[in-house]
């Protein structure tokens, strides 16, 4: 039988990607202890309020068909949300309902690019990223974001790569590995570099209330400049702690949202009214979820480098915003993929190696700040103890 160049393009680069989570999980299914520290996931489950509003949404009957863009209600709580946060009037006419940043991304990519065109990211990337570019049929073009300027997209290293199939710059921040925010001033300069090459900025926010301590976080859209060509998408997956209910948003010019509209109808016919007053409620509250889960992280991302920090010649990268803290192991002269592979085997503890994220972050591991204190602190014990023997 004949298959379409899409699966070609994608294969390898789904599940394949998650080899340590996944062998994280086979561990725990033979009855071997685990400490998960792969996955980004929320450390609360969804609010109760939040589960309770969808239910009685759904015993309202809200369970029919909705329209393509969104339901009234959560659009209003989008352009009442944005126009907050950004300071002036955001219509509803420039919202996407979709289920989860990731849909939301597929859906931009496939309403902007085509094959031959390219789309310059940062690498290390989110591990979904290179599959959602590749899928349009248009090429990623990877930038390495440098350690010694906290991993921020550099306007310069940009400039460098931009040719005639340019098409996108595809941004993420709060940025997933690094936890590194893009400045204002990062924002501007990246931004005026899309208008004189004519490019689209598409950015990725979905950690955007996972801020730590004092740091700020400013979106791709705060400068009105360029909001002919910002799309920003987002969530309540991490916000909210509820990945589950698969609720997401594009916020874009109002064109693109009406091109993209057939596009996103011909995938989904409209996403689920009850979910759509939930997120129209989380939106509305005050993000106390995020705030609380926020703290929770910075204080373990604290736990992970007073633990760690030169300890065999080991250095920990603290993040901005996240979910996550990067440990850096070149010292230790292993693969990131056979270091994390053998944490595993000998300790039970599970990290992600970097290059699951991208050639730039060989020699780092991932390590997610989701469990509690002192499980977080009994895996840097283990984790203290396997690179003492690795560096031995
Ligand atoms: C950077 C980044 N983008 C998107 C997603 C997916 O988000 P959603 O649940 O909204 O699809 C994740 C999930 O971990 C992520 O880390």
């Amino acid at each position: 039988m004949r298959y379409a160049p899409i699966t070609e393009r994608l294969a390898g680069l789904g599940s394949d990607k998650w080899v340590l989570h996944s062998a994280a999980q086979a561990r725990r299914a033979q009855g071997l202890e685990v400490i998960n520290l792969t996955i980004g996931e929320p450390d609360v489950p969804t609010p109760a309020d939040l589960i309770e509003t969808a239910t009685r949404s759904m015993r309202k009957g809200r369970t029919g068909y909705s329209n393509g863009q969104g339901e009234p209600t959560v659009l209003g709580a989008l352009s009442d949300y944005y126009g907050s946060k950004l300071g002036r009037s955001i219509s509803r006419q420039r919202f996407l309902c979709l289920p989860g940043t990731q849909t939301a991304l597929y859906l931009a990519f496939i309403a902007l690019l085509e094959p031959g065109c390219e789309v310059i990211l940062g690498d290390p990337m989110y591990a979904t990223y290179e599959a959602l570019i590749r899928a349009s049929g248009a090429t990623p073009v990877p930038v390495a974001l440098r350690p010694e300027a906290g991993f921020r997209l550099q306007v310069d290293d940009v400039a460098r790569q931009i040719g005639p199939a340019t098409r996108a710059l595809f941004l993420n921040t709060p940025h997933n590995p690094t936890g590194a925010i893009l400045t204002q001033e990062d924002l501007d300069a990246l931004c005026d570099l899309a208008v004189r090459h004519d490019l689209w900025v598409i950015s990725d926010e979905v950690y955007q209330e996972l801020t730590h301590g004092e740091a700020l976080f400013n979106s791709a859209l705060a400068n009105p400049t360029f909001e002919d060509r910002v799309i920003v998408a987002s969530s309540i997956s991490k916000s909210h702690a509820a990945p589950g209910f698969r609720s997401g948003w594009l916020c874009g010019p109002e064109e693109f949202c009406r091109r993209a509209l057939p596009v996103s109808e011909t995938m989904l016919f409209g996403s689920q009214p009850f979910i759509a007053d939930m997120t129209a409620e989380a939106l509305r509250a005050s993000p106390e979820v995020a705030r609380n889960m926020a703290a929770r992280m910075a204080r373990r991302a604290q736990i992970i480098h007073s633990r760690l920090d030169g300890v065999a010649g080991m250095r920990v990268h603290l993040p901005e915003a996240g979910m996550f803290a990067l440990l850096d192991i070149r010292a230790l002269s292993c693969d990131s993929q056979s270091f994390a592979l053998g944490l595993l085997e000998t300790t039970g503890v599970a990290v992600m190696p970097g290059a699951s994220f991208g050639a730039a972050l060989e020699g780092w591991l991932r390590i997610a700040l989701n469990a509690p204190d002192d499980v977080t602190d009994d895996a840097c014990s283990r984790i203290v103890s396997y690179a003492q023997r690795e560096a031995a």
